[in-house]
């Protein structure tokens, strides 16, 4: 209990505090995508850090900068922490030359989470879109463990080509814990057996069969996520069934500057997992 309550003080009042952390291991995922695995240098900070599916860390490189990065892997006290990061800018190009042993700075968690609680008795569509699938993958992890408090689930990626399918050696113990896993890529040689075309193709193929129990999960670009949730609005699904996980640049990440503004909304810190209907009319509005 007291530990729990120190995690809080840092994460509350500290929000600022940079905590060090020893990259404990890397993994190739797809052309410029990695995970990695962080150990907490402070042995109190390790066994007490805790995060919910779709919240996100700041990760500091010193002398580079910080970016936001999702929580990559369901994190329980004392594991290591897990983020996959797609090497497009300064710091997470940097982050890309590091090795293991190398160390780096976390802040967080931050944000807002996925609603797994409300889908319990549900059935779920989760849309990604290339690293959209990583903070997504809590998600599946929480599902996979507790499998038969949820209804139909099902998980539509969409990538630019094969090689970019996130996750691809995990898809088959998803689809054991039944799990139906559809993909789609942008283009692919002749030997690509599977489907070519956008991610919400897709979306018609699942039969929806209890539109007022279904929920949808999306993590992507913006206009994959437009087009997800006008597929799914068809099939009948309320609005205030579909949640998205929004992407802003990020400074403090916890409500302050306001580099991520949305309208009313700070991303950083009302999000960035917001329902639908909470921020339909403001997704095209660019962050600062
Ligand atoms: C809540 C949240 C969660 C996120 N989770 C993840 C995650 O799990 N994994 C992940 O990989 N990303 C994630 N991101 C995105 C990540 O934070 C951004 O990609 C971040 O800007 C990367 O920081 P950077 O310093 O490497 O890039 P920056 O230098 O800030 O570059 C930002 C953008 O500019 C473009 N850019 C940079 N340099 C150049 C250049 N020389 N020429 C042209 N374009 C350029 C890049 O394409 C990039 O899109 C998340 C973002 C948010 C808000
Ligand atoms: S990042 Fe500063 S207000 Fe959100």
């Amino acid at each position: 209990m007291r530990k729990k309550n120190r995690v809080m003080l840092l994460q509350r009042t500290e929000p600022w505090a940079v905590t060090a952390a020893r990259i404990a291991d890397i993994h190739d995922e797809t052309p410029g995508v990695k995970t990695y695995q962080l150990e907490l240098s402070d042995a109190d900070d390790r066994s007490t850090y805790e995060a919910r599916a779709g919240q996100f860390n700041m990760l500091y490189l010193p002398g580079v900068g910080e970016s936001a990065i999702s929580l990559s892997h369901l994190t329980q006290p004392g594991e290591p922490i897990v983020h996959t990061v797609r090497a497009v800018g300064n710091v997470t190009q940097t982050l890309a030359r590091l090795s293991v042993g190398d160390s780096l700075g976390v802040r967080g968690p931050f944000g807002s989470y996925w609603p797994i609680d409300s889908v319990r008795g549900k059935d779920l569509i989760l849309v990604a879109g290339g690293i959209g699938l990583a903070p997504l993958r809590p998600v599946i992890d929480f599902i996979r463990s507790n499998r038969g408090v949820f209804g139909r689930v099902c998980l539509l990626m969409g990538a630019r080509t094969p090689a970019d399918l996130l996750y691809q050696d995990e898809y088959q113990a998803w689809r054991s814990d039944d799990i139906d896993v559809q993909t789609t890529v942008d283009r692919a040689q002749s030997d690509w057996q599977g489907h070519v075309g956008v991610v919400t193709l897709l979306v018609n193929r699942v039969g929806i069969v209890r539109s007022d129990r279904t929920m949808l999960f999306c993590c992507g670009p913006e206009v994959m996520m437009t087009y997800a949730i006008r597929a799914v609005r068809e099939r009948g699904i309320p609005r205030t069934s579909l949640w998205l996980s929004l992407e802003r640049n990020m400074n403090c990440a916890m409500g302050h500057c306001g580099h991520c503004q949305l309208g009313p909304h700070f991303v950083c810190k009302d999000g960035p997992v917001l329902r639908y209907d909470q921020v339909n009319r403001l997704m095209r509005v660019d962050s600062l």
